[in-house]
């Protein structure tokens, strides 16, 4: 999967134009150099901004995925983060180029069926461009989007006329919080539920999906994990027939390498889907934020998540 990918040329973008959504929120488009189409990318899916220093930050794509003339993207100036909104607000501007990471999905829409959108905060990000697939393909939907009111509230003009059209419905949630729980129970049982914002937030609707069956219910988080350290558990890496033990203070990725079990990694935080790999046995700790609850039941992602004991990894 990225190993592909990443061996694929480094792809620069132009900045074209930069709008102020909100005060803590910037959208920017972004168009290739020479102006020809951009790579395709499905709904739900993100892309890299490499910063100086070469660290990359993931930021969902919001457009339509049918337009390939640009990219769309949105980002939340966060004061307490890692510092990469911060450089972004600050240096990039109009006519800043841009070497990205070409758009993955790991949080795409199902084929059918009808699907609730939920999103809290900067989480709409990658519901703007769900919302638009399943409009152009006539799909049942409905987007519920919590704000802290319209002053808080990016692609305002363009929620506002979809909630007057009866696609969705905009909470403010300075007149008290949403009901998550009844949102998620009012929808008929084989709707799949997407849904990204705060770590509030996706506590909220993971609460509310309690009861659905796993493979309905989807998320993707950009909040960076805190992977578990302290347990020191074993690793049987099958195919590659090495086995040895993860130390308290190594990620599952670090052993994997130090032990020549060959992996690639970009974000290392569980945002990006790059270490993703496959296990057969296991007591798994998930600590990443994209991993929908059926693929836990298979795979986890090394930078983060580890094992209680022991692991058996189809490696
Ligand atoms: S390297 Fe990005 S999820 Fe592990």
């Amino acid at each position: 999967m990225s190993t592909l990918l990443e061996k694929l040329p480094p792809l620069y973008v132009r900045v074209t134009a930069v709008s102020r959504e909100t005060d803590l929120i910037n959208a920017y488009c972004l168009e290739a150099l020479d102006g020809a189409d951009l790579p395709a990318f499905t709904a739900g899916a993100h892309i890299g901004i490499v910063m100086p220093g070469k660290i990359t930050r993931y930021y969902s794509l919001c457009g339509s995925a049918h337009q390939r003339k640009h990219y769309l993207i949105a980002v939340q100036r966060e004061a307490s983060g890692r510092g990469g909104s911060l450089q972004v607000h600050r240096r990039v501007n109009v006519g800043t180029v841009l070497q990205i990471v070409r758009p993955r999905n790991f949080f795409a829409l199902p084929d059918a069926g009808r699907v609730l959108l939920l999103a809290g905060g900067i989480g709409i990000t990658p519901m703007m461009s769900m919302a638009a697939t399943l409009e152009q393909a006539g799909r049942p939907y409905h987007l519920v989007y919590t704000t802290r009111g319209a002053a808080a509230m990016p692609f305002r003009t363009h929620l506002e006329g979809l909630a007057a059209r009866g696609r969705a419905t905009l909470i403010d949630t300075t007149l008290g919080r949403a009901d998550l729980r009844h949102i998620v129970e009012r929808e008929p049982e084989g709707t799949h539920v997407y849904f990204c914002g705060s770590e509030r937030f996706m506590a909220g609707v993971q609460e509310a999906c309690r009861d659905r069956s796993p493979e309905y219910v989807h998320w993707e988080s950009f909040s960076p994990a805190s992977p578990a350290g302290g347990n020191v558990f074993t690793v049987e890496a099958r195919r590659s027939n090495k086995s040895f033990t993860v130390s308290g203070d190594q990620s599952l990725l670090m052993a994997l390498r130090e032990n020549r079990v060959p992996i690639e990694s970009v974000c290392e935080n569980g945002t990006c889907g790059t270490c993703k790999v496959p296990y057969l046995e296991g007591d798994v700790e998930h600590h990443d934020g994209i991993l929908s609850v059926a693929e836990r039941q298979s795979c986890m992602m090394a930078c983060v998540s580890r094992a209680k004991t022991r692991l058996v990894l189809d490696v």
